[in-house]
């Protein structure tokens, strides 16, 4: 049986991969897109121009309000701006739905998990029991890394990282960063996504001493956030021992949306790159080379993920997922 589900935000960029994600999904069917008061009213088509490959698969859907009042599905992607999510969303959970949601308001709040599905499922138990509830997926800068360094903290416990990220701009949303500051340049991070990183993987990891010292770049590419990554172990493994944790790391149950393998360690030494490997397994598997000793730390790599699929609407897809097969979307 399939599950009525409505998007907010459904205009946005993120919310144009969950339409697109969402139209071929075995659990879920998309019953409701909602947007702003510009676009509520108008056709899909009319309301959004649609910016991702191949066709817009419900063009001629009109577009509701963020309003709880005017929205069936009681489970509800969020891909809004995190400023009207930090109004909008508990309104719908105080409505009684399930908001799953991308943006930033309530990521830390103690009462909302911050889910990858592969890495903190347990998390999900936090909502047991409750009516409505928010669950919120995390940054996309840092999904790629805190997936590949899951498996080194559940073995060998992760310390401290150091990291700087190559973010795409449709990591910005449309029409996003400015073509000026873009174009033949890379452009240091104006906003706090720095905090974000050297925050959220604790909350995600169980490791409230865990150190992270981040700095963030928008580069001229498409999609594909890629992260260059220090880690300093508990234990020193070794190199080979930290390759094969990552390849066989996994989920503990398998998800539609989850792909296997998770983690891709690549050879290559001129890997990973976002046009080559940002849509692996599905646009939510993540690609990683260079596993090398660090000089400073105790390992050194690359981390790549796509930041529209695995770090948004496929990532909240997959938490939805997760929550079904627990018995707690309904
Ligand atoms: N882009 C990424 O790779 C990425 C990755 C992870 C997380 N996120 C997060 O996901 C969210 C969406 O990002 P995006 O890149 O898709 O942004 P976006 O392209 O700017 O889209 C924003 C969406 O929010 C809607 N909206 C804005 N103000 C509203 C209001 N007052 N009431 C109702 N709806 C409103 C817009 O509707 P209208 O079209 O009607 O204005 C649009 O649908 C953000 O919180 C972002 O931080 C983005």
């Amino acid at each position: 049986m399939t599950i009525d589900v409505a998007i907010l935000g459904a205009t946005g960029m993120v919310g144009q991969r969950f339409v697109q994600l969402l139209s071929a999904h075995p659990e879920f069917r998309v019953a409701e897109i909602c947007a702003s008061d510009r676009s509520a009213g108008k056709r899909y088509a009319e309301a959004a121009t649609w910016r991702l490959e191949g066709d817009n698969p419900l063009a001629d859907r009109v577009v509701l309000p963020c309003d709880p009042a005017a929205v069936r599905s009681r489970v509800v992607f969020s891909a809004l701006d995190s400023s009207a999510a930090r109004s909008i969303e508990p309104a719908f959970r105080d409505a009684g739905k399930r908001v799953l949601t991308n943006a930033s308001p309530f990521r830390m709040s103690p009462e909302v998990p911050l889910l990858v599905p592969e890495v903190n499922p347990e998390h999900a138990e936090l909502v047991r029991g409750r009516d409505g509830y928010i669950v919120a997926n995390p940054n996309c800068t840092h999904q790629a890394m805190v997936i590949a360094l899951a498996p080194l903290h559940q073995r060998w416990g992760v310390e401290a990282v150091c990291c700087a990220s190559y973010q795409a701009v449709s990591g910005a949303g449309y029409p996003g960063e400015s073509a000026w500051d873009m174009l033949g340049n890379v452009h240091p991070h104006p906003g706090d996504e720095e905090e974000k990183v050297a925050s959220e993987p604790r909350k995600i990891l169980s490791a409230p001493d865990l150190r992270i010292s981040a700095r963030c770049v928008r580069v001229p590419v498409a999609d594909g956030h890629l992260v260059a990554v220090q880690a300093k172990l508990r234990h020193d493994p070794g190199v080979d021992a930290i390759v094969e944790a990552m390849r066989s790391f996994a989920g503990p149950v398998p998800l539609p949306s989850s792909p296997r393998p998770l983690i891709h360690v690549l050879e290559g030494r001129d890997r990973p790159t976002p046009r080559q490997d940002a849509m692996r397994g599905g646009g939510m598997a993540v690609t990683v080379a260079r596993v090398e000793p660090c000089e400073v730390h105790t390992v050194k790599f690359f981390a790549l993920a796509h930041n529209a699929i695995r770090g948004a609407a496929g990532g909240a897809i997959a938490n939805a997922e997760l929550l079904r097969a627990r018995g707690l979307l309904g």
